[in-house]
């Protein structure tokens, strides 16, 4: 599959050390409007410079295009695109507005053309895993989820030294601008929703905490740095949701259902281990293949009366990546993002639904706009959109590993 990428910032990189990952994408053209970025980038990753973007567009080797521009260029360059007659992938947002959001959504029908919106980490090894074993029922039937990505005290720490692979400064007022709802809730919503289906509303505060973040930004232009919020799915389960850059780094998932409780410490490692306890009072022996732990041998596994070994109280799993691993990674964590680029691209060549689908991409989108609606104000909102359900990707590998049980 040919590709291009427009942008060539902070997060091109992460797509550039993943490449290697998947050599059926085949990166033609870069092109970013900084010259210095576009040279750098397509120096380290040996990609042609396009002339403009307008080359790209009028390449007819280029099957998609890869949107890595800053989200206030996300529907410029994706409408652009689409009307080219190009797939694309959008970094996320999809749009700022909800006008530009439905705008790109039919015009991808329109031109028979593919979207898809990153973040691909609902498509990693451990969330695969994740929504596998709660597919094969290890929890019962799940209640409820506590979603959470707090990623740490930002604004404190010295992100004027965070540097790309290619030479690129972390974009620290342009992601205080837009905030943590449009910056980081797809991390954790696009993953909920492909295992427990649409939402039917949002209950939500956000709140700029900081005022003070950086001295080139009025406090009235900050983006939120705190939201909470309720996600009642149409399936029944519900999930509080913490999105934030002030309290203490804690990105994981916890899956509470009768039977047992799953939980993932790190959403955005694409190979965190994932972690299983028996809920307090179950009797339930999960017997998933994916528990793959031997149990504890001491204290010594108890007995019922007829000499039976009860089930054990705590177990771990460890999920593996493909037996041909080991990937690679950007230096910051184990995500892979070039993940989703390729799985649009097979669902292009084998003409199927994409696992990244649009109408899924647009009901993340009707939820963030939600949680963003409620700085100004809090409450309620009904979510009307919906989505066909998602095709699980193939299983992995998985290995035993001796995870420890957290709590
Ligand atoms: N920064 C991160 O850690 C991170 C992580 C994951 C996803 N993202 C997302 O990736 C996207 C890009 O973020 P980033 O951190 O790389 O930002 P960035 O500001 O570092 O890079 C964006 C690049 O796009 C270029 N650009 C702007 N308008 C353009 C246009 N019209 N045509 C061509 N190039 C254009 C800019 O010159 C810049 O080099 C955003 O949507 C962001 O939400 C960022």
């Amino acid at each position: 599959m040919n590709i291009a990428f427009v942008g060539c910032g902070f997060v091109a990189a992460y797509y550039g050390d993943t490449l290697l990952n998947h050599p059926e994408l085949r990166p033609l053209a870069v092109f970013d409007i900084s010259p210095s970025r576009m040279s750098a980038f397509s120096k380290r990753y040996n990609i042609p410079i396009a002339a403009s973007y307008q080359a790209i567009l009028d390449n007819p080797d280029i099957d998609l295009i890869v949107n890595l521009t800053p989200p206030a260029s996300h529907v410029e360059i994706s409408r652009a695109a689409l009307l080219a007659g190009k797939h694309v992938y959008s970094e996320k947002p999809l749009a700022l507005e909800p006008a530009g959001a439905k705008e790109l959504i039919a015009l991808a029908t329109k031109q028979n053309r593919l979207l898809a919106v990153a973040p691909c980490n609902f498509l990693g090894g451990s969330m695969q895993t994740l929504a596998r074993l709660v597919r094969e029922n290890v929890v019962g039937i799940p209640r409820l989820i506590y979603a959470e990505i707090d990623d740490g005290p930002i604004h404190q720490l010295p992100h004027s030294t965070w540097i790309s692979s290619s030479g690129v400064i972390w974009p620290a007022e342009t992601e205080f601008r837009v905030g943590c709802v449009w910056e980081h809730a797809a991390y954790e919503v696009g993953f909920l929703t492909s295992i427990f289906g649409p939402v039917a509303s949002v209950t939500s505060f956000a709140h700029t905490l900081v005022t003070d973040k950086m001295k080139e930004i009025a406090p009235q232009d900050l983006g939120p740095d705190f939201c909470a919020a309720l996600l009642p799915f149409r399936s029944g389960v519900i999930a509080r949701l913490t999105i934030g850059t002030v309290a203490r780094r804690n990105r994981s998932m916890t899956i509470t259902g009768d039977k047992g409780i799953l939980h993932i410490p790190e959403i955005w490692d694409y190979e965190a281990p994932v972690q299983f306890t028996l809920s307090r009072g179950s009797k339930a022996d999960p017997a998933s293949p994916l528990l793959l732990v031997t149990p504890r041998t001491t204290p010594e596994r108890a007995v019922d009366s007829l000499g039976v070994p009860m089930p054990m109280a705590e177990r771990g799993i460890q999920v593996d990546m493909l037996a041909d691993a080991p990937r690679h990674y950007p230096k910051a964590n184990r995500m892979d993002m070039c993940l989703g680029l390729a799985e649009l691209a097979a669902a292009i060549r084998e003409n199927r639904r994409p696992r990244m689908a649009a109408d899924h991409a647009f009901h993340v989108y009707e939820i963030l706009q939600a949680l963003h609606d409620s700085v100004a104000a809090p409450g309620y909102r009904e979510i009307t959109s919906d989505f066909l359900p998602i095709e699980p990707m193939p299983p992995l590998q998985t290995a035993a590993s001796n995870c420890t049980i957290s709590w």
